[in-house]
Order: C-alpha cells, then sequence, then structure tokens
C-alpha cells in the first residue's frame, strides 16, 4: 500500500496548474498522487493533460442540471476512486455547503489574488484597476463562502507600470504553478492543521527569509512570499 495520498483534481479548462500538481506527484517522494481528474465541461483542455499522464479523467457536466444531481455524481466518483482530498484548480462551479461541509479541511482552492482582496472574477484587471503595487495568487482550505477559507499560504508578484492584464495574469501564474504543489504537499502530508479557524502550516522555512514557506526563494522576491497560514457557480467563479 503506497502511504501517498489520493488526490482528485477538479477543473473546468486550461489546467495548467493540473500539470503543476501531475509534475510534482511524479515524484514518488511526494506525498500525494493525482488519482482522479473531474471536469465539468467536456471542452476543458486539462483533460488531455490527465490523459497524457495515464490518470483517470471524468466529465461531470453541470450545465442544465440540478445542483444536487451534478454534486452527487461527483461524490460518487470521489468515493468510488477512495479520494482523501480534492483540489480545486480553476473549478468554474460553486459548490453548495453541503459538499463543502463534507470535505471540510480536505478541499483546498488556488485563487489569483492576495486574499481577501479581489475574491471573485477578473482579479488581474481588478489589481491594474486599484493600482496596487503586489498582487499575487492565494492558496486555501475551501468554506462555504466564495474564495473564503483558511489560507495555507500566499504568493506575492509586484506590479509593474506597463502590465497589461496579459502580463500580470502570467506572473502570478508561474507562482500558482510554484506555491500550488507545495501547499498540496504540506496538506497530504498532515502538516496543516486549523485552529481558531485560521490554518497552521509546520513547514521548513528557509533560513533568513521572512516568512516565506516555498521550498526556495521567489526570484527577487524572497521576502515577499507572506506567510503560510474555496467553491465554485455558472460563471460567478474564477477557480
Ligand atoms: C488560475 O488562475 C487559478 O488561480 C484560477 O483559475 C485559473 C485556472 O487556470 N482559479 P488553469 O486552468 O489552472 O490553467
Amino acid at each position: 500500500m503506497s502511504h501517498r495520498r489520493r488526490v482528485a483534481v477538479l477543473i473546468s479548462g486550461r489546467g495548467s496548474n493540473l500539470g503543476a500538481l501531475l509534475a510534482a506527484a511524479a515524484d514518488p517522494a511526494y506525498p500525494a498522487m493525482i488519482a482522479l481528474v473531474i471536469s465539468n465541461r467536456a471542452d476543458a483542455g486539462g483533460l488531455a493533460l490527465a490523459g497524457a499522464a495515464g490518470v483517470p479523467a471524468l466529465v461531470v457536466e453541470s450545465r442544465g442540471r440540478p445542483r444536487a444531481t451534478f454534486e452527487a455524481e461527483m461524490a460518487a466518483h470521489l468515493a468510488a476512486h477512495a479520494i482523501a482530498l480534492v483540489v480545486l484548480a480553476g473549478f468554474m462551479r460553486v459548490l453548495t455547503p453541503g459538499f463543502v461541509a463534507a470535505w471540510e479541511g480536505r478541499m483546498v482552492n488556488i485563487h489569483p489574488s492576495l486574499l481577501p482582496s479581489f475574491p471573485g472574477l477578473d482579479t488581474h484587471a481588478r489589481a491594474l484597476a486599484a493600482g496596487v503595487a503586489l498582487h499575487g495568487c492565494t492558496v486555501h482550505l475551501v468554506s462555504a463562502g466564495v474564495d473564503e477559507g483558511p489560507i495555507l499560504a500566499q504568493a506575492a508578484v509586484p506590479v509593474l507600470a506597463d502590465d497589461t492584464e496579459a502580463t500580470l495574469a502570467a506572473r502570478v501564474l508561474a507562482e500558482e504553478h510554484r506555491l500550488f504543489p507545495a501547499c498540496l504537499g504540506w496538506l497530504a502530508a498532515g502538516r496543516v492543521r486549523v485552529e481558531g479557524g485560521r490554518a497552521r502550516v509546520d513547514a521548513p522555512r528557509p533560513r533568513g527569509a521572512l516568512a516565506n514557506p516555498l521550498p526556495g526563494p521567489l526570484p527577487g522576491l524572497s521576502a515577499l512570499s507572506t506567510n503560510p497560514a474555496q467553491g465554485c457557480d455558472e460563471g460567478d467563479k474564477d477557480g
């Protein structure tokens, strides 16, 4: 029996974060294995990534179906595949409080902003419009509110004077691909506990870095990656 936790990744689109998780899990020492991918869209690009990695990939269509039916079908697949942890990686469907409660402490989401700033959609455009100097991404345990829940870790990037939505999104996405595998690894290894609504991560910190939870410093920004310390409705969720 493998000691690795069996993980399902839920997607709706491109799947670049799924790709980063699959790459991390290719290392047998990584404490999680990607055992199932579920998309609520048949045309999600990430399905091909799962197939290429030999991971079972299913489509559970959400459009035009009652929420209870959709979630019951997902729950049945998660049970059939003996899934221990659920990862929302660009999953564009809000989950009901009942589904979220069933996975409390065992479901994580990545959001492309430094929460609690900019929950919801269009985070990069909103960050540019607000004139913030720092932007980034957040990995958090999922609670019933959209883009809410105990924060596991965040990574920050600078907002540059000539940034467009696309350039800023690309800079954040590169950090997402580093942060998400690190956080899933901590969760799978049992290094995350929640106290008083806040997540505590028992993870080694690089000497000299300011509360930087990542295995290596962020390029030029090691002091700006902040401390180690959600779900998804049609069209009202950015993952
Ligand atoms: C990412 O920016 C993620 O933070 C957000 O949705 C996007 C998904 O991208 N929740 P991908 O499908 O992982 O490439």
